[in-house]
């Protein structure tokens, strides 16, 4: 059972780990605890092995959402929708944020260090974080991608 006090999952190559600490102390100043999956500094490593870790916590419910950061955010969130139950959704704007957990019930955020400044990623975080799935017509199309999806308690 996943909650408010339910942590927010990170995870982050070499390339986001900087947009990723940013974050990370945003969320817990905010009142948000964190599961940061790494990685936890700037050596080269491979994005699919952060989002596999994140996407796990989220999948097993250690982890409410999961915020994932490389340089484009385009290669982790490729990475994370190879995970089943996973809706991640590559994000440079609240518009998009806000969207994509109306329409798509996204879990999972992933951002580009390279694209897009820690203000927005910040500012698109919290519209990710405080927007409720919308349900209604979105209910059908959520469950084409996630079979076994069901409405959050
Ligand atoms: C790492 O150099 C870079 O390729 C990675 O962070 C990401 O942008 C891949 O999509």
């Amino acid at each position: 059972m996943t909650g408010p006090a339910t942590p927010i999952a990170l995870g982050a190559d070499h390339a986001g780990v900087a947009l990723k600490a940013a974050l990370k102390a945003w969320l817990e100043a905010a009142g948000h605890p964190t599961l940061d999956m790494g990685t936890h500094g700037t050596g080269s490593v491979d994005y699919p092995d952060f989002a596999a870790a994140a996407c796990a916590a989220v999948l097993d419910g250690r982890a409410r959402f999961g915020v994932l950061v490389c340089g484009t955010g385009i290669g982790i969130s490729m990475a994370a929708n190879r995970h089943p139950g996973i809706r991640c959704a590559l994000v440079h704007d609240v518009t998009g944020a806000r969207l994509t957990r109306l329409h798509n019930d996204a879990n999972v955020i992933a951002l580009g260090a390279r694209m897009i400044g820690a203000e927005v990623a910040q500012d698109a975080l919290s519209a990710f974080l405080t927007t409720s799935f919308e349900g209604g017509r979105h209910e059908r199309r959520v469950r084409k991608l996630t079979p076994d999806w069901s409405p959050r308690p």
